[in-house]
């Protein structure tokens, strides 16, 4: 049975290109993992008074965390650091202290930005908190994705070829990672 991995899109925004892109890496995934997109948008922001009677979208955030195989960030840049509802989402994920739902879960991290620096401080800000957090990450191969506005063809869905090809492999050897666990 294909691997189910929760992929966490860094950008709230309706048309995003980075959701845009994991929607693309669910198709070329094509069963060999279950990828499927797990919301942060409705997470309340994390306050440690509320660990003894948390609310139910954190309950329902690490339940679903806590039910997958691993773990993939597809996040743009805010400001050269991680776009603050993601930051949210790990710092939700992490606690109450002790019961971090993160853990030994393989991951592996792409961003991307309409900037030809494709998020690259935002990608390594989130592997900074991914090893505290535990988080097993993919080193290679990397992945920043620039000009993001341009990588789309006229559906304005699918990836133009190079970037398919690129996608592809990511996702290709993103499952070899994951098996390894
Ligand atoms: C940005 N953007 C941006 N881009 C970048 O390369 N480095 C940066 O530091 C920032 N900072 C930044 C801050 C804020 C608050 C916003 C809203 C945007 C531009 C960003 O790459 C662009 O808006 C992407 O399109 C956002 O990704 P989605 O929403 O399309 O997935």
């Amino acid at each position: 049975m294909a691997k189910k991995i929760a992929v966490i899109v860094g950008s709230l925004r309706k048309e995003s290109y980075n959701r845009k892109i994991a929607n693309e890496l669910i198709r070329l995934a094509d069963g060999k993992l279950d990828l499927q997109i797990v919301e942060i948008g409705n997470l309340s922001l994390y306050n440690e008074d509320s660990d003894q009677n948390p609310p139910q979208e954190w309950t329902d955030f690490r339940q679903q965390i806590k039910d997958s195989d691993g773990i993939l960030i597809v996040s743009p840049e805010y400001n050269r650091t991680i776009p603050g509802a993601l930051k949210n989402a790990i710092d939700v994920g992490s606690r109450p202290y002790g019961s971090s739902v993160w853990p030994g879960k393989p991951g592996a991290v792409i961003t991307s930005s309409v900037s030809s620096l494709g998020g690259l401080a935002a990608n390594h800000h989130i592997r900074q908190a991914f090893v505290f957090v535990d988080v097993p990450l993919m080193q290679q191969p990397e992945a920043y994705i620039g000009n993001s506005a341009k990588i789309f063809k006229e559906d304005g869905k699918t990836v133009v070829p190079d970037t398919e090809k690129f996608l592809q492999n990511f996702v290709d050897a993103f499952q070899k990672w994951v098996e390894k666990f």
